[in-house]
């Protein structure tokens, strides 16, 4: 049941300390500050190139791994939308391995892609939250999300649990081919360790968040930008706004803005910026300057080191807590499910079952 809360998206908005928590001591040695992931019939090391196939906020996870993979791991990407994919048909890397990632473990079009990288050759590693489930059994390598199950049909904790996994992932590729140190991976090991904690200090910004909520509620369309890894959870924001409240609203890099979406803002549009203080926070702030002086209403999501650095140029301010970049993602997802959740309540929307959304998209 929903125990203490109105909604099961509440309950697994709340749970997400716990469930990370979870899935990191599944993965990690807390004294040796190392990774351990299930063993595996191959090398993950030798791997030539990884393909990452998802939907939805599945497939946005997948993105977040790109940039981590590529960026820490220094192995080469691909990432696509299962229902683009399996009609494509690309050609595969030889001596590559294709990963699908599935809270559920049945999308219908994921399952596709996933046949068809097999029938190319690929190794097959899955990211699912649900053990018995199609991808699993069909998989080399299964990896598990350890969220428990996910009720309300906009993902949340299952998406921040595989973040979790992913980042796990990308160390151990790192690490087996010779990308990482043992140092590296110590370092990385303690900025995932403390996200349970930090988490749980994001979630007693709940009456602030529902505050800001009331504000948005009455926009037509809202804009999320982010930079790096920011920019994933711009489109996670984004496609959870408009999934449970049923208003317009577009994540996008923010260096995107002049070719286009910038002629969208006005004083009626809420933008929501996603500016962890790493090396691109000078870019996204300007791209934030870019927006407030056009009269858009800026939400500016950073650290206390970010915000002072802007003063009183947003509108309006959620502070996060200071992390290592690597984990900035899985923190900064937070409160934008949080944002949501409270846009729907206040509109009065079914939050837990969305008009025309299925939980699980087992048919295309
Ligand atoms: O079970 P899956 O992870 O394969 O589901 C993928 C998408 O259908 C899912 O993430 C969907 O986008 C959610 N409703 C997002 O909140």
């Amino acid at each position: 049941g929903k125990g203490n809360y109105n909604h099961f998206m509440q309950k697994e908005i709340f749970e997400q300390p716990a469930v990370i928590g979870d899935t990191l001591h599944s993965f990690i040695n807390p004294a040796t500050r190392s990774i351990k992931l299930p063993e595996m019939p191959f090398n993950i090391g030798d791997a030539s190139r990884l393909t990452i196939v998802a939907c939805g906020t599945s497939f946005y996870a997948g993105l977040v791994a790109k940039h981590w993979i590529e960026r820490y791991a220094g192995l080469g990407v691909d990432v696509d939308v299962a229902s683009e994919f399996r009609y494509r048909c690309p050609p595969m890397p030889k001596g590559g391995i294709a990963l699908f990632i599935s809270q559920s473990g049945e999308t219908a079009d994921t399952l596709a892609a996933l046949r068809y990288a097999k029938s190319q050759g690929q190794k097959i590693l899955s990211l699912v939250n649900v053990a018995e489930s199609t991808i699993a059994r069909e998989s080399d390598v299964v990896l598990q999300t350890y969220a428990g199950p996910e009720i309300g049909v906009a993902s949340t904790k299952a998406f921040t649990t595989q973040l979790t996994v992913l980042a796990c992932l990308a160390v151990t590729i790192g690490r087996e081919n010779g990308t990482l140190s043992a140092n590296d991976e110590a370092g990385i090991v303690g900025a995932l360790t403390v996200l349970p904690k930090q988490v749980a200090e994001i979630l007693h910004h709940d009456e602030e968040i529902r505050k800001l909520a009331v504000n948005i509620a009455d926009a037509r369309d809202v804009l999320y930008i982010g930079r790096g890894l920011g920019y994933p959870i711009a489109l996670e924001g984004a496609l959870k706004l408009k999934e449970i409240s049923y208003i317009h609203a577009e994540g996008y890099a923010a260096g995107e803005m002049k070719h286009g979406p910038i002629a969208l803002i006005d004083p009626l549009v809420p933008i929501i910026v996603i500016a962890p203080s790493d090396d691109l926070f000078e870019k996204t702030v300007s791209n934030m300057q870019e927006a407030a002086a056009r009269g858009g209403r800026v939400i500016f999501l950073s650290d206390a080191k970010g915000l002072e650095t802007i003063g009183d140029m947003a509108s309006a301010t959620v502070e996060i807590p200071a992390v290592a970049d690597f984990a900035a993602p899985i923190l900064y997802t937070i409160p934008v499910q949080m944002l949501a959740y409270h846009v729907a309540v206040h509109k009065g929307t079914d939050v837990d079952q969305p008009r025309n959304l299925a939980k699980s998209v087992t048919v295309e």
